[in-house]
């Protein structure tokens, strides 16, 4: 899908002038019983006789968050139509969140489907929020539909914040673009069934992308896996008839400073393998290669931010399908540098494709290491839909997790108990896969990766079982399916590292 078309305009009045918009979109708090119009919308009100408010609240408004009030204007404004959408409470100080105004305009953005241009004019928006929220809220994936139904709102026009340079206003509307064509590039992927995206076909989008965005590109088919020794990925992609891949993308910046290595779980299905998963909900097993998607997107973005650093993105891509070539509850991988596992479930597969990516990431030496998958059940059960589990060296992981909130996409920094190692001895290798018990599943998950990463290397490890993939109706700027998370999230530790080391 593509954006809409962003302008920006001086002030609400050449906006409301000039803007050819149907619609003007103006904000509004929740107060009292009736809404509170939030900054900007003087002139609209003006049009109302200054009782905007009161018509609002007699239509039921309340400013409350993502609600979404129209009401025609009878020819007092150019534009036909108001669209009051709520950005709920303003915090003590007065002041809206970012990610208020991103869930706002994700909902209006949703709501303006059908129309061709709006005009937002709240004037004191943190303009990038904004875009990013209008831009994520209006994607639809209707690749698949003969009928897409109402297009996606195609212009939409702000009035540019009262303060700053007009330089820095520009700058974060291209910001807010590209970190919402790379969510989208992410959302895609992920939207796109199993049958068409599978290790081949991915690794051919990932090479379009990075010869897009002038990426360094590299793929390992399942020759190349067999000679150089990658045993998890074989072992999880020998079930299907399309064969696995390890696609690398690097993006090296001007002056690149910090180097990070980003690993992304990709199983394009996940039936679970010959330890097959129920029939109920295994069609959302089209979103186990999420993080594939994530990492592969913020080499992207990191790309067209032009951070000044060196970004690769690790992402092994297998199929896992129970056949008569599959891998087996029973057998010994030889993982890629050495290390053994006794497969006990072939259902937990996602850390066997991850810690050969991870070994091969640590073979560049990297300051950092970040890998994302939608990993376990049990991160869902910890910790819902919305927030990721974030594990890792004490703090980076913390730090990780903390970036998280501070995009709106969410995580929480979780443990990794030592007395959890021993649950997954293996009678007969160094490890095994399960520990044989239902118990911290995520966190065994985690403990299971460290075994493959370098002591002493910085590392977060994202578990998005939940938030990656939204199986409900849409809300604020989350469409339904593929979210993108948590692209914006590795975008902001890179933003981070970049200005901060
Ligand atoms: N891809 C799944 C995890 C998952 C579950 C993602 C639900 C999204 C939603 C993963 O490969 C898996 O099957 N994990 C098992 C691990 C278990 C066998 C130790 C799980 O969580 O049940
Ligand atoms: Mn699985
Ligand atoms: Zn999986």
């Amino acid at each position: 899908m593509t954006l809409p078309k962003f302008a920006l305009y001086e002030n609400t009045e050449t906006a409301l002038g000039k803007s050819r918009a149907e619609a003007v979109v103006i904000g509004t708090l929740q107060g009292g019983k009736a809404p509170v119009l939030a900054p900007g919308a003087e002139a609209v009100d003006a049009a109302f006789h200054g009782k905007l408010a009161e018509v609002l609240a007699t239509l039921g408004a309340t400013g409350k968050a993502e609600e979404v009030v129209k009401l025609p204007t009878l020819g007092k404004l150019t534009a036909g139509v108001v669209y009051a959408v709520g950005l709920g409470t303003a915090g003590e100080d007065g002041t809206v969140s970012p990610e208020q105004i991103r869930r706002a305009g994700g909902a209006v953005a949703r709501s303006l489907a059908g129309t061709a241009r709006a005009v937002f004019v709240p004037s004191t928006l943190d303009l990038q929020a904004a875009v990013e929220g209008v831009a994520l809220g209006a994607y639809k994936f209707t690749e698949y539909k003969s009928d897409a139904g109402d297009a996606p709102v195609s212009a939409v026009d702000f009035v540019q914040p009262a303060d700053g340079p007009a330089r820095a206003h520009k700058a974060a509307l291209k910001a807010a673009t590209a970190v919402a064509e790379s969510v989208i590039i992410a959302r895609d992927l992920i939207n796109t069934p199993p049958n068409d995206l599978f290790p081949a076909s991915f690794a051919e989008r990932a090479r379009k992308l990075a010869e897009d965005n002038e990426l360094e590109y590299e793929v390992l088919d399942e020759k190349a896996l067999k000679r150089k020794g990658f045993g998890g990925i074989l072992g999880v992609g020998g079930g299907s008839s399309r064969p696995p891949r390890l696609v690398r993308v690097t993006y090296r910046g001007p002056k690149a400073g910090k180097k990070i290595a980003l690993v992304g779980k990709g199983i394009t299905f996940d039936s679970g393998g010959i330890s097959i998963k129920p029939a109920a909900n295994m069609d959302h097993m089209t979103s186990d290669m999420s993080g594939a998607a994530a990492v592969l997107a913020s080499v992207v973005l990191a790309a067209k931010l032009k951070y000044p650093l060196e970004v690769t993105a690790n992402i092994p891509l297998a199929e896992n399908l129970p056949s008569g070539t599959s891998y087996r509850p029973g057998d010994v991988l030889n993982m890629y540098g050495g290390k053994t596992v006794e497969v006990l479930n072939t259902d937990a597969e996602g850390r066997l494709v991850l810690a050969d990516a991870i070994v091969r990431a640590v073979e560049d030496d990297p300051d950092y290491l970040i890998d994302t998958a939608t990993l376990t059940g049990a991160q869902v059960v910890a910790l819902g839909n919305r927030t990721a589990g974030i594990m890792g060296t004490d703090e980076f992981r913390d730090r990780v997790a903390a970036l998280a909130r501070a995009t709106g996409e969410g995580g929480w920094a979780m443990p990794l108990p030592d007395e959890l190692r021993g649950d997954l001895d293996s009678r007969l290798a160094d490890l095994a896969n399960v520990t044989g018990h239902r118990w911290g599943g995520m966190l065994a998950a985690g403990i299971f990766l460290r075994e493959f990463v370098t002591d002493g290397l910085p590392w977060a490890h994202i578990d998005v079982a939940g938030p990656a993939y939204n199986t409900g109706g849409p809300w604020g700027y989350t469409s339904k399916g593929g979210t993108g998370v948590p692209v914006r999230t590795i975008a902001a530790v890179l933003a981070d590292i970049a200005e901060n080391g």
